[in-house]
């Protein structure tokens, strides 16, 4: 379960300019159910969940079955929604340890000539046994056309054929549009199993499509549960938005008196990357036409020793957005102390998640005294279930406030001009 609390931010704001912009966030949602708003054609986020494909979901756990079966090492190679939503799940359920096989790698999120040496050297280690990594590769791209990804997929893709032969073209799973594209035709000469992103879900909106089903279920996680959860999520949301829209109402208002930033921050590491995930999410979807609240990714307690100054005294321009895990699933205590000059006494036989749990309070507490609108984001604890109301409850949110907001949530058209940009300069025709 999730659930949201806005106390924190409502103290800050005008309740009439919010009583007006709730029943905007009413118009968006409106407008949001009935495909009126602009990039409609990119709604399939929601019409999956609509109509659940259960066969296509058989298909993705059995693949993952068989790669969990046979392969030490599973390369997702993406970027951007491509890659995001998958590592966000799989650190927040599996933690930040490697806990058992298949290790998951991520590459072609970057152009780092040195990371990509370092990996296939990586490769090319014997496990302990003295055997050879056994490596599957899932290259992602929608488009079938992105730099990053395509000449990290070139590397890979030469690799793979000189370690296995003809054998590579089974360990690489191709997951991009219905068609067209390089990546499509390369499926078609070199016989790569093919998994397909629909043509109506854009790439951060499409982590309950194979592009993460099949990354997730390959890490061990029970992508039922995780697909059923936003399903459940899509269900409460059709019948009563509230918390949803009072959220979306508000964050609107802090954008309309000109905060600049969201803080999106999590005292759980494992949630690093998922905070990742929401920070593209809204980045892409909200910051057009000179419009937006920059999102940012924290890391608590760690970053409170970095930006948390700024947070508590810099200029008060900022909101905040916590996701907080109620249960934690470790037990681990401080034990009692046998060298009394550490003057950790008054710690001892407590539990770290209690500790943990008193820095967020004491965070919180501290961010709304120095003039911090925090919003605050419940959940119960990361499991898979939880995990996907989570996203299409972000993927919802995301939707209805962009619309308020009178811009296109779906597209991003300002990331063209660094393509261009790096295009020129590398010479392309
Ligand atoms: O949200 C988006 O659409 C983008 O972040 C894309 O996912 C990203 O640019 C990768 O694109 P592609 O999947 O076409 O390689």
């Amino acid at each position: 379960m999730i659930t949201i609390n806005v106390e924190g931010a409502l103290r800050f704001a005008d309740k009439k300019s919010v009583a007006q912009a709730l029943e905007q966030a009413k118009e968006a949602y409106r407008q949001v159910l009935t495909g009126a708003g602009p990039g409609n054609e990119w709604l399939g986020w929601r019409h999956l969940l609509q109509s659940p494909n259960d066969a296509e979901l058989d298909r993705v756990e059995r693949k993952a079955a068989a790669i969990r079966e046979e392969a030490d090492v599973f390369i997702v190679c993406g970027i951007g929604g491509s890659y995001l939503g998958a590592k966000a799940v799989i650190e927040a359920v599996n933690g930040l340890i490697p806990n058992g096989k298949p290790e998951i790698l991520y590459a072609g999120h970057q152009i780092s000539g040195r990371y990509l040496e370092q990996l296939i050297r990586y490769l090319e280690e014997p496990k302990a046994t003295g055997e050879a990594k056994r490596v599957y590769l899932n290259v992602i791209s929608k488009s079938g056309t992105t730099l990053e990804t395509a000449i990290a997929f070139k590397v890979f893709r030469e690799w793979m054929e000189k370690q296995y032969g003809d054998e590579a073209s089974r360990r690489i799973i191709a997951t991009t549009g219905p068609e067209g594209g390089v990546l499509n035709k390369m499926i078609d000469e070199r016989g790569y199993d093919k998994y397909i992103i629909p043509n109506d879900v854009g790439g951060r909106f499409s982590v309950l499509t194979p592009v993460g089903l099949l990354p997730i279920a390959v890490a061990g996680i029970d992508i039922q549960s995780l697909f059923y959860g936003a399903v459940k999520k899509f269900r409460e949301c059709e019948k009563s938005a509230d918390d949803m829209l009072e959220y979306a109402a508000l964050r609107y208002h802090f954008q309309e008196t000109d905060k600049a930033m969201d803080v999106i921050g999590s005292f759980e590491p494992e949630l690093n990357a998922f905070t990742g995930w929401i920070q593209q999410l809204l980045g892409e979807s909200e910051g057009k036409e000179g419009k937006g609240i920059f999102p940012v990714s924290a890391a608590y307690s760690t970053d409170l020793h970095s930006i948390g100054q700024m947070i508590q005294q810099g200029k008060r321009n900022m909101i905040e957005t916590f996701l907080v895990v109620e249960e934690s699933g470790s037990r681990l205590t401080v034990s009692e102390s046998d060298f009394k000059a550490d003057e950790l006494d008054y710690l001892s036989g407590k539990e770290f998640h209690e500790i943990n749990k008193k820095a967020l309070e004491g965070t919180i507490e501290a961010h709304i005294e120095g003039g911090v609108p925090v919003f605050r984001i419940n959940i119960q604890k990361l499991n898979a279930q939880n995990l996907g109301e989570l996203i299409y409850f972000y993927e919802l949110f995301t939707a209805v406030y962009v619309y308020m907001l009178q811009v296109n949530p779906f597209n991003q058209p300002g990331v063209e001009d660094y393509k261009k940009a790096m295009y020129r300069n590398l010479g392309k025709k």
